[in-house]
């Protein structure tokens, strides 16, 4: 990683950042320890964390020249809805934890970008009201709880907000080690409420003397035993397009297209299983996999525009932002998302020009030398 976290003196402010690393400094610079160790860390010795980034940085890019490239045109299309670049906004707990605006300044952000947000079931604004501010540019997490008429009723609640996917999260049976919320007793501050998860009393109720709490509620809520089976259940309650999110082998991606779902290739930002395969190193195998019967997106280690086109080159419809997102709105709330995305726009756009490509139609596999 090169960028140092830099002490709040020296992080530069929203309007003097010209890239995502100066955000994130900025955003962990404003952040308490308890919500960036939450934020910032990944399971066991942190591998697959810092595989995501490197997996990038690895990959060459293979550019053309002498071709007109005066006007590109970065926009793309997921599940049919339009996006000014092919950049959303992944899924992640308590955005309250990063600035008073919550989710509902991601949203708002992800929908004057023109991009979609995918709303966690663990955030601590009501999906209405997120589903409000993002005017019809989210998506739903699901993870599926041991009470399934819980689940049933959030899944109706999305439907009728406006979502327009779910995304399953399939690589979370039991939370993963964080040691650093381990080692500082990870919890939910008193004033933040997770409205879609239960009352404050029946998270307070999993609590126990040390470790991450969220491991707890983790514990208490998420069924443990879904399977494949499991889909048809869901495909019952909704009508929307259902997303998995987590997978990382072509045999699980030749699964997904199987049971007719979209494949999200994630290892959950290195929080979940360590030392898993990077998500771009995983890519191309599901991409051959599911042979386009489905859409297939990214999240793990986008930092810069040329990311965005490795992941497209390597076969995504669109890549998502996870902790990189969260490091905006700490920095500045709804603007400082805004900034994270406007900026990735732009980098987007260079890119393509730089690569001879006026579109991210003419992306392909002859973009990166593997
Ligand atoms: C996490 C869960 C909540 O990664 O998705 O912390």
């Amino acid at each position: 990683m090169t960028t140092p976290n830099l002490p709040a003196a020296n992080a530069p402010q929203l309007d003097g950042t010209v890239n995502l690393a100066d955000l994130e400094a900025l955003g962990k610079s404003r952040l308490d320890r308890n919500a960036l160790e939450y934020y910032a860390s990944g399971a066991g010795d942190e591998v697959t964390l810092r595989a995501n980034r490197e997996g990038f940085r690895r990959l060459r890019l293979r550019p053309r020249v002498l071709v007109d490239v005066s006007n590109v045109d970065p926009r793309t299309e997921v599940l049919g809805l339009p996006l000014s670049f092919p950049v959303g906004i992944a899924p992640s707990a308590f955005h309250g934890l990063a600035h008073p605006d919550a989710e509902l300044g991601t949203a708002r952000a992800a929908a004057s970008a023109g991009s979609v947000l995918t709303l966690s079931t663990f955030s601590n604004t009501p999906i209405e009201a997120v589903a409000a501010a993002a005017a019809g540019r989210f998506w739903f997490q699901l993870y599926l709880y041991t009470d399934r008429n819980i689940s049933a009723e959030i899944v109706r609640r999305a439907e009728a907000a406006g979502a327009r996917a779910l995304v399953l999260t399939v690589d979370a049976p039991f939370l993963g080690r964080r040691e650093p919320n381990e080692r500082h007793r990870f919890a939910l501050p008193p004033h933040l409420s997770v409205p879609n998860a239960g009352s404050r009393e029946q998270l307070r109720a999993l609590e126990s003397e040390s470790g991450s709490q969220l491991v707890h509620y983790f514990q208490g809520l998420v069924d443990k035993t879904v399977t494949w089976a499991d889909l048809a259940w869901l495909r019952g309650l909704t009508t929307l397009p259902i997303v998995l999110k987590g997978i990382l082998t072509a045999e699980d991606a030749a699964l997904a297209a199987h049971h007719g779902c979209h494949v999200w290739v994630s290892n959950h930002g290195g929080r979940q299983l360590d030392t898993a395969v990077s998500s771009i190193e995983a890519l191309p195998e599901i991409v051959d996999a599911v042979q386009g019967q489905v859409e297939v997106y990214l999240d793990g280690g986008v930092t810069r525009g040329t990311d965005v086109l490795k992941a497209l080159a390597l076969g995504a419809r669109c890549v998502f932002l996870g902790r990189a997102a969260l490091w905006g709105l700490a920095a500045g709330g709804e603007a400082g998302v805004r900034r994270t995305l406007e900026l990735l726009h732009d980098e987007v756009r260079l890119a393509l020009a730089l690569c001879g490509k006026q579109n991210v139609g003419q992306v392909g596999r002859d973009l990166v030398r593997r």
